[in-house]
């Protein structure tokens, strides 16, 4: 039983929560980072202080991001509508004018009595946030951006030369690079800065905090390498192009290439391969980012325990999509594979997830990644159910006891406050709330939507990332918790329509028997005759 444990407690807890001030938010999003944690069922990857978040959280083990790039992902499930109704499948548009004038999570919880504030990486930077992380409507003053952002593409890494180059793989001495620090640490530390000025607030906050790491360049503390000896680095189950994987599905990951370390290898052009002891490496330098994002987790948590925030505050814990690591040949997100669109998504609730904690005890002390952990953390609550980061808006209006806006007509353009996705409170048992309609749904008829645009049938230059006016195929993924399915269509970027009798090629995956989505079957079925009307 999912919900066996404790169950007497949350409901006692429940009952006097009404009376109770409003619950904090802080809203935590990393950059590319897939499910490789401790909590996600990862052997090898040290993540003691998300797993530790974990255990008193209810986690979605099956969550999926709607788009695996980042701007389409964030302005998504920040507005938390689906990318065919913000527009936005590049980085090149400002929803509010090119789409319809829709509402933000942060804008939402402003508007009603919050402090809204953001650190880091939340909105993607540039035109698809107005060059302000749309400001001013979803935060109460301007976000803060670490200025040791700056050199995150410059030439701080060690070379085997001893130059320092601009390489896909960068451990540093953070002694030695420019100002001395890293931005991930410097948002950790304004965060913590916010967090301590809250303590004297009257309102409740919203603290989105986004991390830069894992994506792209590696660039980390460098003792975090000797967490994963090179001969302990297994390469990917599966690193071959599937031979049944339609040309258009593949995305020939252009991105790493331009680093100088990577074009040092001289690999073709689109498929590679890249030499095996480079994926180790590769491999290696991803786990080593993952643990050092997690030290940073752990600063911040336990910063928050020790302002007694955390008997007060939701945590939210997600990414805005996945990265392959070497499955299928690639070496990316930019895809519909599940490496890509795959995401880690908890939630710690004081007093739903978790008892609220006595005075004087830690929920969050800092644990150390590199102290050995004999014993396995308590896995938390786990829910299988198929969830999208679209259901990230009204979930989280709900948990902190907001009016949940309504569904979405559709179409949705003129509708500035609606949800097109679902809300999960179920999950966390609410007895005084309406139910769900889906509450009753049978698990096997859920369905998470994802989608990509290519340029054309075949991977070239800009496949990984097509702008606007070059998208001429989309493929729509229907994820069930039996298979994946995936059409590409024909797509007219300036009427956004997709046309899907005019199918370019089809994917179909079944996931007990090929979990890693190698063995397209769609020739072998009525690959067509499926569920068209699925389609949202
Ligand atoms: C868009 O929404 C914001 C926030 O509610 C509002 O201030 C602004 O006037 C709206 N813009 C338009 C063009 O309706
Ligand atoms: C985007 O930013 C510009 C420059 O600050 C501003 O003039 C414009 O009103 C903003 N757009 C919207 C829709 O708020
Ligand atoms: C590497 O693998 C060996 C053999 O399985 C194991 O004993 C060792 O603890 C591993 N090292 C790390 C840092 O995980
Ligand atoms: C890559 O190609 C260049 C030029 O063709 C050649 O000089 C170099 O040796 C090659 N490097 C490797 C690692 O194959």
């Amino acid at each position: 039983m999912m919900f066996s444990r404790s169950t007497h407690v949350i409901v006692c807890i429940t009952a006097s929560f009404l009376f109770m001030d409003p619950l904090n938010v802080l809203l935590i999003i990393v950059d590319d980072l897939r499910p490789t944690l401790g909590c996600y069922g990862d052997k090898l990857v040290r993540s003691p202080n998300i797993d530790q978040l974990a255990s008193h959280s209810l986690v979605f083990q099956n969550a999926f991001a709607q788009q695996a790039v980042c701007a389409p992902s964030r302005v998504s499930f920040l507005t938390g509508r689906r990318p065919d109704t913000t527009r936005l499948y590049d980085f090149n548009s400002y929803w509010r004018v090119h789409a319809g004038n829709f509402s933000t999570i942060p804008q939402y919880f402003k508007e009603n009595g919050y402090v809204t504030m953001s650190v880091g990486k939340v909105f993607h930077p540039g035109i698809s946030s107005n060059h302000s992380d749309d400001s001013p409507y979803s935060w109460s003053f301007p976000p803060y951006h670490p200025s040791s952002e700056k050199y995150e593409n410059t030439k701080t890494c060690r070379g085997e030369d001893g130059e320092l180059h601009a390489n896909l793989l960068c451990p540093v001495d953070v002694v030695d690079v420019p100002e001395g620090t890293l931005p991930d640490k410097q948002s950790t530390e304004q965060a913590i800065r916010l967090l301590e000025k809250m303590t004297m607030s009257a309102s409740p906050f919203f603290l989105a905090v986004g991390y830069h790491k894992p994506h792209i360049p590696f660039r980390y503390p460098k003792e975090f390498q000797k967490l994963y000896p090179l001969e302990n680095i297994t390469l990917a189950p599966d690193p071959q192009v599937p031979d049944g994987l339609p040309p258009v599905a593949y995305n020939p990951w252009m991105d790493i290439r331009q680093r100088e370390d990577i074009q040092a290898l001289n690999i073709s052009v689109p498929y590679g391969p890249v030499p095996v002891d480079f994926q180790r490496k590769i491999r290696q330098s991803y786990f080593a980012s993952v643990s050092y994002l997690d030290t940073q987790v752990g600063r911040l948590l336990s910063a928050l325990d020790d302002l007694q925030l955390a008997s007060s505050t939701i945590i939210v814990l997600t990414s805005d999509h996945g990265w392959a690591l070497g499955e299928h040949g690639e070496w990316a997100k930019y895809s519909n594979f599940d490496v890509t669109t795959r995401v880690p998504l908890m939630f710690y609730v004081p007093g739903r997830t978790a008892s609220v904690p006595e005075a004087g005890k830690k929920l969050f002390p800092y644990l150390d990644p590199f102290d050995s952990l004999s014993e396995l953390m308590d896995p938390g609550r786990q829910a299988m159910d198929l969830v999208e980061l679209v259901s990230l808006f009204p979930t989280l209006a709900g948990l902190a006891g907001l009016q949940v806006p309504p569904r979405c007509p559709i179409p949705s353009f003129h509708v500035e406050l609606c949800r097109e996705g679902r809300k999960l409170l179920k999950y966390f048992r609410y007895h005084d709330l309406e139910e769900d309609p889906y509450f009753h749904s049978n698990p096997r008829e859920l369905i998470a939507y994802s989608q990509y645009p290519r340029p054309a049938d075949s991977p070239q230059w800009n496949s990984d990332k097509p702008t606007l006016k070059d998208i001429k195929v989309m493929g729509y993924s229907i994820r069930t918790i039996d298979y994946r399915y995936t059409v590409w269509v024909g797509f007219n970027p300036d009427e956004f329509l997709a046309n899907f009798s005019d199918i370019h090629a089809g994917e179909l995956y079944f996931v007990g028997s090929d979990p890693l989505q190698d063995h397209n079957m769609y020739n072998d079925s009525q690959g067509g005759e499926l569920p068209r009307s699925l389609m949202p």
